[in-house]
């Protein structure tokens, strides 16, 4: 496919958006020989989203790069943002927060664990302020601080969570211009990339950069915690496009992408979210002992294992080139260390 006018329009808004610098970029794409040779399956290259840098790196800084101008443009001197409490996005928060002169504050789900283990621990290191409430009340928590930081004479910037918002997403275009140019110039073709997708903002990004781009290859995202039991699965994908939809049109393409273009793959829940079973166990083990690299045990772990099984059941084709979008929640292992080391 190649671009088109109102693609490469787009593409000069894009450029022009407010965005501060805090990821090491380009990220590396590496062949992974030695996994797909454990598979006999197609070749696969690995999209090192794990080495953005900062704070531990991970996917979460490429959308701070433009959340936090966004933030800083407004006026604000202090960001909130919510998730688990192995949120990987709150730990890249807090860093982005710490390198761009703002303060931090973190809801997490749960209460305060008695053990600081990975990103719970770094969140302190990286010196947010944590607050703490159920799981459902977490937006409402983070209004409720902000009140109470705004009746202190402060100006906060509510991330939400995930990062996922049309500003937040910019950053995933960012990143499928990026994978475009570095395959274009290896002459490379990826016929599909695999990632997670959880609150979005990753799959609505890379879908929007490959349609102003051009990219062919087909986007894969696998659900880590929304499923058919649990929602329409079309809401999650309503929620995506929602993204899209606004994304696109603050770069002056309003329709350029349809619900069709977001494709999820929902088979690999598991237990639920941040439950490890067997398919991430295996996974992260296989990876670690075929190219010594470490997926995380929520995201990365669950989404190469989905990727795994695909290539086993072989509704990924042997002659496929894949890329394996790593998005860095290798930090978290720390806190699974007892259900990783099963045997
Ligand atoms: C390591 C990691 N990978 C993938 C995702 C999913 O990205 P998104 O929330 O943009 O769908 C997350 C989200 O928290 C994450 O922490």
């Amino acid at each position: 496919m190649q671009h088109t006018k109102q693609g490469l329009e787009s593409l000069t808004i894009f450029e022009q958006l407010p965005r501060v610098e805090l990821a090491v970029l380009p990220t590396p794409i590496q062949e992974l020989a030695r996994l797909s040779e454990a598979l006999a399956g197609p070749r696969i290259l690995v999209k090192r989203d794990d080495l953005t840098g900062l704070g531990g790196g991970g996917n979460k800084l490429r959308k701070l790069e433009y959340l936090v101008a966004d933030a800083i443009s407004k006026g604000a001197n202090c960001v909130i943002t919510a998730g688990a409490m192995q949120s990987n996005h709150c730990r890249q928060t807090a860093a982005a927060a710490a390198k761009s002169g703002l303060t931090c504050h973190l809801v997490l789900s749960g209460n305060a664990l008695d053990k600081p283990t990975g990103n719970f621990y770094f969140d302190q290191l990286l010196g947010a302020t944590l607050h703490f409430t159920e799981r459902h009340l977490r937006n409402e928590k983070m209004e409720s601080v902000a009140e109470e930081l705004r009746a202190q004479g402060h100006s906060p910037y509510v991330i939400p969570i995930g990062g996922s918002n049309a500003v937040g997403a910019m950053g995933y275009v960012r990143a499928l211009i990026e994978i475009d140019k570095q395959l274009k110039g290896d002459g490379t073709i990826v016929d599909r990339i695999i990632f997670s997708t959880s609150s979005g903002g990753t799959q609505a990004g890379l879908v929007l950069g490959a349609k102003l781009r051009g990219f062919d290859g087909q986007l894969t995202g696998i659900s880590i915690d929304h499923g058919p039991d649990e929602t329409d699965p079309s809401k999650f994908k309503a929620t995506i496009y929602d993204i899209i939809a606004e994304a696109s049109r603050n770069l002056g393409a309003p329709d350029i992408c349809s619900m069709n273009d977001i494709s999820i793959d929902y088979d690999y829940l598991g237990e639920g979210y941040g439950i490890v079973g067997e398919l991430e166990r295996e996974a992260i083990k296989l990876m670690a002992k075929t190219e010594g690299l470490l997926v995380g045990p929520v995201y990365t772990g669950r989404a190469l294992g989905a990727m795994i099984d695909l290539i086993r059941r072989q509704a990924i084709g042997k002659n496929e080139t894949v890329l394996f979008l790593h998005t860095g929640d290798d930090i978290a292992l720390h806190a699974y260390n007892e259900d990783l080391l099963k045997p």
